[in-house]
C-alpha cells in the first residue's frame, strides 16, 4: 500500500482492522518502527479528532509529526496548472508539495470540497495535486469525496460491537443540519460498509441521493422508519444534495433521531463521526444514552491511523 485514500479490498481492510485492534491493546509495541522519520499533517480545513489522533498514532510508532494549518499559516496556494499567478495566490502547489515531499517521509492531507465546483470536487482535484507533486506516500485526512480514516475507525467500532456470525444490518441515515455539508463521510462509510460485507441500507429525504458510485450494493429506502426496522447499527450523518450540488433541499427536523425512532430496532447502536450539532442532527437522549458509540469511534481514530501508518512504513 503506497497511499491511503480509499477502500481498496476486503482483505486489506480486514488486515488494517486486525492491526488496529492489536495496537489498541499494545499502543507502543512498534514504537521503533518510525524512528528517524517524519509525517507532515497538512490541514486546509479545521479538525479536532483527525489532527490529534493522527499525531498520537505517529508518536506511538516513533515518528515525529509536524502539523501545518495551511489555510491559516501557509501561503495561499495556486492549484491550477499553467496559472498566471497575478491575483491572490502566492505559491503553486507544484512547488509547495515538492518541498513538503522533501521534508517528510509521509504526508497526510485534509482538503475539503468547494461544494460549488462539482467537476473539480469529484476529481478530488486539490488532494490529488498533493499526491501528484509530493512524491511521497499520502494519507487522506478527508478529501473532497472520501474520509477513509474515519471509515476505518467506524469499521473497527462495528467489529468490536458485533459478536454474531451473520452480517449486521447497518443503516446510514441522513440527518438535518443548518449548513451545506460535504459528502465525504457518507460516501466513504457506504464504500467501506459495503466493501466489508455489511448489509447496508441508506435512508434520506428525496433530493439527497448520494453519488451512486459509492452506494452500489446498498439498499435505498426513503422511508426512515422502514429503514430502521431491525437495524443493528445506525450511522447518522448530514450531507448536502449531490444532484442539486451542494444545496440544502430539506431541513425536516423529524429526521433527527430520538428514542421514539427505535421502536423497531430496540438493540440498535448509534454512530456519528463527530463533530455533531446536538438537538439538530442527533438528540441529547441518544448521544448521552446507552446506544451511542460516538466516543468509541473517536478513540478508534488513533488505532485506525496507527494501523495505516504502520502499513505504509511496511
Ligand atoms: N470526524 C472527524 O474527522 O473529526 P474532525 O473534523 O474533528 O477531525
Amino acid at each position: 500500500m503506497k497511499h491511503f485514500t480509499q477502500f481498496e479490498n476486503k482483505s486489506l481492510a480486514d488486515s488494517l482492522i486486525e492491526k488496529a485492534l492489536f495496537y489498541k491493546s499494545n499502543p507502543s509495541i512498534d514504537n521503533a518502527l518510525g524512528e528517524g522519520k517524519r509525517i507532515g499533517c497538512i490541514f486546509l480545513n479545521p479538525s479536532l479528532r483527525t489532527r490529534a489522533s493522527t499525531q498520537i498514532a505517529a508518536i506511538n510508532l516513533g515518528l515525529e509529526p509536524i502539523v501545518m494549518n495551511m489555510d491559516k499559516e501557509g501561503w495561499a496556494l495556486e492549484m491550477k496548472e499553467g496559472a498566471i499567478m497575478n491575483k491572490g495566490t502566492v505559491e503553486h502547489i507544484k512547488d509547495a508539495a515538492a518541498v513538503l515531499g522533501s521534508y517528510f517521509d509521509i504526508l497526510a492531507i485534509r482538503a475539503f470540497p468547494s461544494l460549488t465546483n462539482k467537476i473539480e470536487d469529484l476529481a478530488d482535484f486539490t488532494f490529488n495535486q498533493f499526491v501528484k507533486y509530493s512524491g511521497v506516500p499520502v494519507i487522506s485526512l478527508e478529501s473532497a469525496i472520501r474520509h477513509p480514516l474515519q471509515s476505518l475507525a467506524d469499521m473497527i467500532t462495528i467489529e468490536e460491537n458485533w459478536a454474531k456470525k451473520e452480517s449486521p444490518k447497518v443503516v446510514l441515515t441522513w440527518a438535518p443540519h443548518i449548513k451545506a455539508i460535504p459528502h465525504a463521510v457518507a460516501n466513504s462509510f457506504a464504500e467501506w460498509a459495503i466493501g466489508c460485507g455489511h448489509d447496508l441500507t441508506i435512508t434520506h429525504p428525496q433530493g439527497y441521493e448520494l453519488d451512486e458510485s459509492f452506494t452500489h450494493g446498498a439498499k435505498i429506502e426513503l422511508n426512515q422508519s422502514k429503514a430502521l426496522e431491525g437495524a443493528d447499527f445506525v450511522y447518522v450523518k448530514n450531507w448536502s444534495a449531490f444532484n442539486d450540488y451542494g444545496k440544502i433541499v430539506s431541513t425536516d427536523p423529524s429526521w433527527m433521531l430520538t428514542e421514539k425512532h427505535f421502536e423497531q430496532a430496540k438493540e440498535a447502536k448509534v454512530m456519528h463521526c463527530l463533530p455533531v450539532r446536538r438537538n439538530v442532527e442527533l438528540s441529547d437522549e441518544i448521544l448521552d444514552g446507552k446506544r451511542s458509540l460516538v466516543q468509541e469511534q473517536a478513540k478508534n481514530r488513533i488505532y485506525a491511523a496507527q494501523s495505516v501508518i504502520s502499513k505504509i512504513l511496511g
